[in-house]
């Protein structure tokens, strides 16, 4: 079996965790090959911790190594677009984290104060999507939206019971909530493209999208698509009073993005997905779903989940030992995940994006539904500008 080579753009976070569930896809030849980053150190680093190869000086010193069949971007947002095109000019097949795009300005842009409308914005992310669609297409390459949801465990399972009887989806709760990221990318619009409402949100969004067009799939062929999305949005780490705590557990500083944002998105069939997203939860991450439907209820506790309980007076007890993403504490009862990625989906993804790639054949989380969720977030913004329900129909 030819092996697959794969090139890693990116060296923080996503990239780590990539790296890792690449290497739990079994029964594939995958090599991963090397890396770059925006700094030739933290490349280097990155390569040393997980034992690659070699590091490139630039993406473009990457795409030119013939060997390598899949480039994998774990980049800020607003380099998926440039980054997608480019890979795609160099026939690479493609692995992007999510989101898909969005609208970044011109780089140096302040968004505060909404001089641009949020319509404009939407029209913009559309496009660069679009842009993304041709390239990938006119190019033979495979695409692979890197969101975790459509992999995750739980929520397969939940899709599988769906499957198995005549079944309305009613309505779908969703929610993913932190304390605030930790990459300084995602507290200014220019590099991320949104708030909570789209960084955070495309996850649930994504996970509520999957499960009714795999609806629509079996009933009539076709996905159940949004039609309208209603939508708010707050900046609650501004509140005066918050702004004087002295110690800060949540993130603050953000300088012109959501921390909290909340959308009711309709679909075709007057069924509805209920989305949160905010960076001001504390008590370690919440990646919830919940389907309720004519024949069942269906609660995905991706993270946390009562999978595993620990105790401990005192963190030194733990050494090193991980618990779960983003947990202030990690002394008393918690909620400990005995393998988060597996329960994240990352590995199922992973495995799928390969298998995709070798088989020359769409993965499950495809550049389609990468931009559905675009819109839908993005639609969600306009309709917390305006005040009032947009309408997606003809976006779709
Ligand atoms: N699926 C998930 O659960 C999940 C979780 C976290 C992040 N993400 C996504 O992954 C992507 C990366 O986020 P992160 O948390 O890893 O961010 P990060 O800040 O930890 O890392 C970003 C990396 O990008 C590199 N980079 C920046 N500019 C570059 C350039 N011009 N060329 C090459 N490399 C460059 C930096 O060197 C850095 O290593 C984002 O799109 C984010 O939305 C997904």
């Amino acid at each position: 079996m030819d092996p697959i080579v794969i090139g890693i753009v990116g060296a923080g976070f996503a990239a780590s965790f990539h790296v890792e569930n690449y290497r739990r896809v079994p029964g594939l030849n995958i090599r991963i090959k090397g890396v770059t980053a925006k700094r030739a150190k933290s490349a280097q680093t990155f390569a040393k911790r997980h034992q690659l190869e070699t590091t490139y000086d630039s993406v473009e010193e990457l795409l030119t190594d013939p060997e390598i069949t899949i480039v994998d971007l774990c980049v800020p947002n607003f380099l998926h677009h440039p980054l997608v095109i480019q890979a795609a000019q160099a026939g690479k097949h493609i692995v992007c984290e999510k989101p898909l795009t969005g609208y970044f300005g011109d780089g140096t842009e302040k968004l505060v104060g909404h001089k641009i409308s949020r319509k404009a914005m939407f029209e913009h992310a559309l496009k660069s999507a679009d842009e993304m669609i041709d390239a990938v297409k006119s190019n033979g390459v495979i695409f692979c939206y890197a969101e975790n949801w459509i992999y995750a465990p739980s929520i397969q399972k939940a899709n599988n019971i769906l499957a198995q009887s005549e079944n309305t989806i009613f309505r779908i709760v969703a929610e993913e909530s932190h304390s605030g990221s930790h990459s300084a990318y995602a507290k200014e619009w220019r590099y991320s493209g949104g708030g909570s409402l789209f960084y955070k949100g495309c996850h649930p969004v994504a996970g509520a999208l999957y499960l009714k067009y795999n609806e629509g799939l079996r009933k009539e062929g076709k996905p159940i698509k949004p039609k309208s999305v209603l939508a708010q949005v707050a900046n609650l780490t501004q509140i005066d009073s918050f702004v004087h705590e002295d110690k800060k557990w949540v993130q603050d500083g953000w300088k012109d993005c959501e921390d909290w944002g909340t959308m009711v998105i309709t679909f075709t069939d007057d069924s509805i997905a209920q989305i949160t997203a905010a960076d001001i939860v504390l008590g370690g991450i919440k990646n919830i779903i919940t389907v309720y439907s004519s024949k069942s209820v269906i609660q995905c506790n991706i993270n946390p989940n009562t999978s595993m309980l620990s105790y401990v007076p005192d963190e030194q007890i733990l050494g090193n030992v991980y618990i779960r993403e983003k947990v202030e504490t990690r002394a008393g009862w918690q909620l400990t995940n005995p393998d988060e990625d597996w329960m994240n989906g990352f590995p199922h993804e992973l495995e799928d994006f390969c298998q995709a790639i070798t088989n020359r054949q769409a993965p499950k989380s495809t550049l389609e539904l990468a931009r559905d969720i675009l819109a839908v977030c993005y639609g969600a913004y306009i309709s917390a500008e305006m005040q009032q329900q947009f309408v997606l129909s003809n976006w779709m």
